[in-house]
Parts: C-alpha cells; structure tokens; sequence
C-alpha cells in the first residue's frame, strides 16, 4: 500500500537500473515534477544501481536517493521500491526485465525490448506469469506537443482516404568515423537488427498506436561504416546496420497505404530528428522535431480572390501535450519535457488515471517491433517484399 501526498497523490518510490545517458535523464525529470498540474501520482527516486560505482556519484545529488548499489537484484529485494525503470545494454535486457517483472514490481523498460523477437517473447512470458507487474516500453518523442496534435489530427479523421504516411528518426551521430567504437554498434550487445533496435521503436510507436500494424515490408538496409577504432585505436567490426529505411503496406480505416519509417544514425545534417507526415485526398498533417514549435496541415480552401486552392498552412503547437503543466502554454517544448510527459503518462496508466489520452508504448507493441525487424533483415537478405 502506497503512501500519498498532502495533496492527495499516491507515492511510488522509483529506482533507476544502468545510471548511464539515459538513467540521468530520468533522474533529473523525476525532480521536475511538481511542474504537471494534479497528477495522480508523486514518483520519488530512491534507489539506483549500476553495475560501474563510478557511474553512481551523479545521484548522490538527489536527496531522496538513499540506496546506491552495483547488484540489481539488491533493489528487487527491496519491498518499497514500486517501480523500476532500467536502461542498459541491449543484450541484458531480457535477464534483467524479467527479473523486475517476477520481483512484482512495475518496469519502465527501454527500447527495443529485449535483443532480439526471442528476448521479446521471453520478457512477454513473465509478464504475462506476473499481471501485478505494470509494463511499458520508453518511447518519449511521440509526447512532444506537435506530435500529439499530428497524432489527434490523424484520429480526427481529417485525412479522409489515406494516400501514404512517414515516420523517421534520423541523427548523425556517427557522421565521425574516426569515433571509437562502443556498444551501440556492435551487433553482440546491439542485436542484429542494428540501428532499428536502437531507433525503431521510435518510428513505429505512432504508427502502431494508429492501428497501422504493417502487413508486409520492403527493407533497404546499409552499413555504412564497418569499422571503427576499438579501445586500443586498431580498427575493430563495427557490424550493425547504421541506416534503415523500411517501404511498409498497412492500413487505414481499411484501405491500404504505403507506410515508410526510416531509422538513421547517418543522415548528414541531422542532429536527433522525430519527423511524422501523413497524408490523404482530404488532409495531411506533418511534424519535425527539427522545428518543434511547428505543426503544418494541408486543406483545399477558398483563397478570396484567387479560388480553391492547395495549402499548407502552419500553427505554433506550444508547451501542453498529454498532461498538463504549469509553463505557459504559449512557450516551447524539448526533449526532457517529453520524457517528462512519457514518464507522466506512465505513471497515471499505472494508477488508471490516464484515460483516452495517449499512452507509453505497450509490451506488445514493443515486441511487435522485432517482428518487422526480421522481416525487414530478411527483405534486405532476399531482395523481396516479406510479409510481417
Ligand atoms: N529513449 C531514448 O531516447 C533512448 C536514448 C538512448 C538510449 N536508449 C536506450 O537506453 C538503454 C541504455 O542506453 P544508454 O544510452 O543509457 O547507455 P549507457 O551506456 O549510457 O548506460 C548504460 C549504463 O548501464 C550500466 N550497466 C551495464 N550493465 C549493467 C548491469 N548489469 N546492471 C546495472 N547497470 C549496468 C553501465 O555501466 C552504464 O552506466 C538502451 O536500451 C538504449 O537503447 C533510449
């Protein structure tokens, strides 16, 4: 039984497991908190693990982190943490999320959810043994407030027919070739999948929230930079597909569309891009993080003096996205804000306060994912279109 708040809200403790890039990032939203308005729940961070004592230090800042420790299994035994999140590498996903979700404890699991499709089904089966364990998958960028309103465009029904829809996420982190090689591209703790394990889920959430579960793909995959430097400088595999693009047949209320994502850590003259379009006989809508104030929307309309005509018109999208917050809504909005609403979302669906509104990513759409994974590195193989 959880404790509440003065104001009412239920106490979660949290614990973070893999205190690397992503485990500070949650840290320091969880301290943002008291910025959403009347939310159900009052995460406080209590405990992190790592396996590197180095890389606990960073929490010794926050206050209420009591328990630092370089063995997970020390947090599971803990019965006052309520939820972990875990953000390490993913070869040791499957061992440590099944080991939260048979601890009975929630999981806030990072992409791509296990290493593979039989980590995936392995992580499902303890899930599907331990229904008291709360389960989603990280996936923030759909929560940027321009998302959110391409997302309620597209539910509105305004496309009318759908002609083809997009989703990308494209960075050019690896632009460098001369950057040292790290776990990321190497396929033994990244997967085979490659760049989609890393940057899929990304570009499928959406997609998959939308109903628009592929039927078949057409995969184009590359491997642009098969070394780099290891650490004694001597050049080492680096073998995971850097760039994925993946031509999709899916479905909108019942007629079929093409569906492509794109997932690239090497896309010159991108830095960490989000983008979404759809577009159908009646309306479109896109969004890019690459200019995030910014929504555009296409109609037909009667332009006085000129008649009907085709246009693209753009509105601002401002700082509110799935719950509210107390910045003004007329201000911007950024990453950690959408990590903050991911984690928002998260936690009312766990209290069952979120109600319609857009949720983190399901286990099994996560584990969807390394369906089209596969097929997409056995369209790649043979060359041909491969049903999902
Ligand atoms: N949602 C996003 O936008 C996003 C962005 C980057 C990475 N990720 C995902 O987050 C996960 C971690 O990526 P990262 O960039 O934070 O990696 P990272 O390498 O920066 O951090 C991983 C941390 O895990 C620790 N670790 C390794 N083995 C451990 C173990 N057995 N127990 C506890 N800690 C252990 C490492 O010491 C390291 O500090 C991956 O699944 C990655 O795909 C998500």
């Amino acid at each position: 039984m959880n404790a509440t708040t003065a104001g009412g809200a239920q106490t979660v403790n949290v614990a973070i497991v893999g205190g690397g890039l992503m485990g500070r990032e949650i840290a320091a939203a969880i301290q943002r908190w008291p910025a959403l308005v009347d939310h159900p729940v009052r995460p406080r961070l209590t405990a992190v693990c790592d396996i590197n004592p180095a890389a606990l230090e960073w929490f010794r800042q926050i206050d209420s982190v009591t328990t630092l420790v370089t063995d997970h299994h020390e947090l599971l035994a803990d019965p006052a943490v309520d939820v972990v999140y875990v953000a390490v590498r993913h070869d040791l996903h499957e061992a440590i999320y099944t080991d939260v979700v048979r601890a009975g404890k929630s999981l806030l699991a990072e992409k791509p959810f296990g290493i593979d499709g039989a980590a995936a089904e392995g992580i499902m089966a303890a899930i599907a043994e331990h229904p008291e364990s709360f389960v989603r998958c990280s996936s923030e960028m759909p929560f940027f407030p321009g998302a959110q309103r391409a997302i309620d465009y597209v539910l509105s029904g305004a496309l009318g027919r759908i002609v083809e829809a997009r989703n990308a996420f494209l960075h050019s982190s690896d632009l460098d070739t001369a950057k040292p090689l790290n776990w990321k591209r190497q396929a033994k703790f990244c997967g085979e999948a490659g760049v989609m394990n890393d940057l899929g889920l990304h570009a499928w959430h959406v997609p998959l929230r939308l109903g628009w579960a592929p039927e078949s793909v057409y995969a184009v995959l590359q491997d642009i930079v098969p070394e780099r430097p290891g650490p004694s400088g001597e050049l080492e595999p680096c073998d995971t597909w850097d760039n994925a693009t993946l031509h999709a047949w899916s479905r909108h209320d019942g007629v079929a569309f093409p569906l492509t994502t794109e997932m690239k850590r090497i896309d010159p003259g991108q830095k960490n891009s989000w983008e979404f379009e759809a577009i159908g006989l009646e309306g479109g809508v896109r969004f890019s993080t690459k200019n995030p104030k910014s929504v555009e929307v296409f109609r037909v309309v009667d332009v006085p003096g000129v008649g009907k005509e085709q246009v693209w018109q753009q509105l601002d999208a401002g700082s509110q996205s799935v719950w509210p917050t107390v910045t003004g809504p007329i201000f911007e909005s950024g990453f950690s804000d959408s990590i903050l609403q991911m984690w928002a979302a998260f936690l009312a669906e766990r209290a069952e306060a979120l109600g319609d509104r857009f949720g983190t990513a399901r286990p099994e759409e996560a584990a969807f994912t390394h369906r089209i994974y596969a097929a997409a590195i056995a369209s790649h193989r043979e060359g041909r279109r491969i049903t999902v």
